[in-house]
């Protein structure tokens, strides 16, 4: 199955990127302590190297999103959770994700953390798809920009597999 997938960032791509990445993380805060916060389920992968290569004091916390319908469907607002309000407020915090499509999850992250008195609020993806990008929000930090088109692995699924991909596939026209 996993043979029909055309690869479009290598394991090794990825490996290099992530530690440049972590250099830019690092440079940003200056020593001072943030709340990393992966959002579950697809950030997994890229958090656990990119937390491994950063050197500032951070602390570790998850959110969690769920889009209505089908994953390549952009159409609803996403339903998110986060930490509780004393992990966050007066803190800054780096939410990680896989992929910053259209923003729609990290805009309702960063309202809701912002309510909850985040000191800032920053993203960090492993992709940038801007295509399909609702306003003009940019990520603070990213690993590479992807055409628009469906991708799978690193964490990524469609339909909840090719998560365990390690590396970033295309999936072929017609499956997304
Ligand atoms: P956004 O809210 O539209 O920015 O989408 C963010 C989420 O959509 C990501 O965290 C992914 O779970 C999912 N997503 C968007 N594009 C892709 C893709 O090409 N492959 C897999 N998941 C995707
Ligand atoms: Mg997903």
């Amino acid at each position: 199955m996993n043979d029909a997938l055309a690869p479009l960032l290598t394991a090794r791509q990825i490996e290099a990127r992530i530690a440049q990445i972590a250099r830019e993380v690092d440079k940003h805060y200056d020593g001072e302590e943030f709340v990393l916060l992966p959002v579950l389920k697809g950030a997994v992968v890229f958090a656990a190297d990119l937390m491994r290569q950063l050197r500032n004091p951070f602390l570790l916390e998850f959110a969690r999103s769920r889009s209505y319908g089908s994953s390549s469907d952009a159409e609803h607002a996403p339903e998110v959770m986060v930490p509780a309000a004393e992990v966050v407020a007066d803190r800054h915090v780096l939410v990680v994700d896989d992929i910053l499509d259209t923003g729609n999850t990290f805009l309702a992250l960063k309202e809701k953390l912002l309510e909850m008195e985040a000191l800032s609020v920053r993203g960090c993806f492993l992709l940038d798809k801007p295509t399909r990008r609702v306003g003009t929000l940019k990520p603070d930090f990213f690993g590479f920009e992807v055409p628009d088109v469906f991708v799978v692995g690193y964490g990524l699924d469609h339909a909840e597999h090719h998560r365990n991909l390690p590396f970033i596939g295309r999936l072929p026209e017609g499956m997304a």
